[in-house]
């Protein structure tokens, strides 16, 4: 009900203002739940040290919580020390522990749970860091992106356009993101998680071709701490000479550049390699999939997200003309053939399905057919978060 009342005033606007008055919203709500989170761990704390003063476990330290809660107790209280001390013999965990296990798990993949498939696509946050707000809705886990080196605003507007009878967007945003430096300051405020974050990278519009692969390691430098996985995206069709990326030769250098990256930094920083994805245009032809699956098995890469917007036209509507990148149903059946195509590599690859997922049955014949977790973006649009709800609901 208040979904409906609410789409209706934002369909008054223009897509890309709607989304602009979502994003505030999103953001506050952001912040107003990460506030909430600190807030219940200062009270659990509290209530801990009041009740049990020997209470003893053996979790981990982490120096942000500490760090909240020297804030949080300050000096003039006397029981700082006492706290202090609790704390680093792991009382605060207790309850965070607490929390973690009683969530129900879908799936655990590179050390992290999935409590259901569904994620939120990429282009919904371009680095506005939203997702505290994404998890409460629903989501499992967000991708946050694309994301360039350098701060970039993207192509003239109009670039967003809503095809109603279709239910579907055609976009041709190019990579409108405050660059990689202020997506990493904001990831810096949010270090609770209720999901897995993975970062989707991409190359600046004005970066040579010759020097594509630099920009994607150089996301990967900045963001590196901060990245739950990391997806190259070589598949939206609105920055020029993108998708050549998914040829054979730059396609090599790019996955050699990346792993080395993801090597360096693993090791520099004493963590575990991250996961790395490849997320691919439903436009090329069936060998190319193939190729690309086989390059990626062969460069170590952990999964396929499959797949972009499409450049194909398989209606007629004013907007039809538009050029960008098509999303929404009218991408269903070509997502469903990619996803069969990989499913030859689903023992080898992460396979995460994306493209016209808009019913909790179409999310279901996904994973029947093979892939491992999937994404929506444009069905948000137009049904609203009752989705996202229904469709994590059916896999409990
Ligand atoms: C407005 C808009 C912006 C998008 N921006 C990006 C992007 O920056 N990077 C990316 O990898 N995919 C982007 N996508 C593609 C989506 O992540 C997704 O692959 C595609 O929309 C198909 O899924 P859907 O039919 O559920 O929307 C964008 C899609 C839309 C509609």
């Amino acid at each position: 009900m208040l979904w409906s009342i609410a789409r209706f005033f934002l369909f008054l606007c223009d897509p890309e203002t709607a989304h602009h008055f979502v994003m505030i919203y999103l953001r506050i709500k952001s912040r107003v739940i990460t506030q909430w989170h600190l807030c219940k761990i200062k009270i659990d704390l509290f209530r801990n040290l009041l009740r049990d003063q020997t209470a003893v476990s053996s979790y981990p330290k982490n120096p942000h919580i500490l760090a909240c809660m020297l804030r949080f107790f300050g000096t003039s209280v006397p029981c700082i020390l006492t706290a202090r001390d609790n704390f680093e013999r792991g009382l605060f965990f207790k309850t965070q522990n607490k929390l973690v296990k009683s969530q129900k798990s879908y799936l655990t993949l590179w050390g992290h749970t999935y409590k259901h498939p569904l994620g939120m696509a990429a282009g919904f946050d371009k680095g506005q860091v939203i997702f505290p707000a994404l998890f409460n809705m629903g989501f499992a886990f967000v991708e946050i992106g694309t994301v360039t080196p350098r701060p970039q605003s993207g192509n003239p507007k109009p670039r967003l356009f809503r095809l109603k009878d279709q239910q579907a967007l055609i976009n041709r945003m190019g990579f409108n993101n405050p660059g990689a430096q202020a997506v990493m300051h904001v990831l810096k405020r949010y270090p609770h998680r209720a999901g897995p974050v993975w970062l989707n990278i991409g190359k600046n519009k004005d970066t040579p071709q010759t020097q594509a692969a630099e920009d994607y390691r150089l996301c990967m430098r900045i963001l590196y701490p901060h990245a739950d996985a990391f997806v190259l995206n070589v598949s939206s069709p609105n920055t020029p000479q993108l998708r050549d990326l998914q040829e054979d030769k730059p396609l090599a250098v790019l996955l050699n550049t990346v792993q080395m990256e993801n090597q360096d930094l693993a090791q520099r920083l004493g963590v575990s390699k991250k996961p790395i994805l490849l997320k691919i245009s439903p436009d090329c032809q069936d060998h190319e999939i193939i190729r690309i699956a086989e390059q990626c098995v062969a460069a170590g890469l952990h999964g396929l997200i499959a797949c972009n917007t499409t450049m194909a036209r398989p209606f007629i509507h004013k907007h039809a003309q538009q050029t960008g990148g098509l999303s929404g149903p009218v991408l269903e059946s070509r997502a469903l053939q990619v996803l069969r195509l990989l499913q030859p590599f689903r023992e080898k690859l992460v396979l995460v399905s994306v493209g016209g997922i808009d019913t909790v049955c179409k999310a279901h014949t996904r994973l029947d057919q093979g892939a491992h977790l999937i994404e929506l973006y444009t069905s948000l649009i137009y049904q609203g978060p009752g989705l996202i709800k229904q469709i994590a609901r059916s896999f409990r």
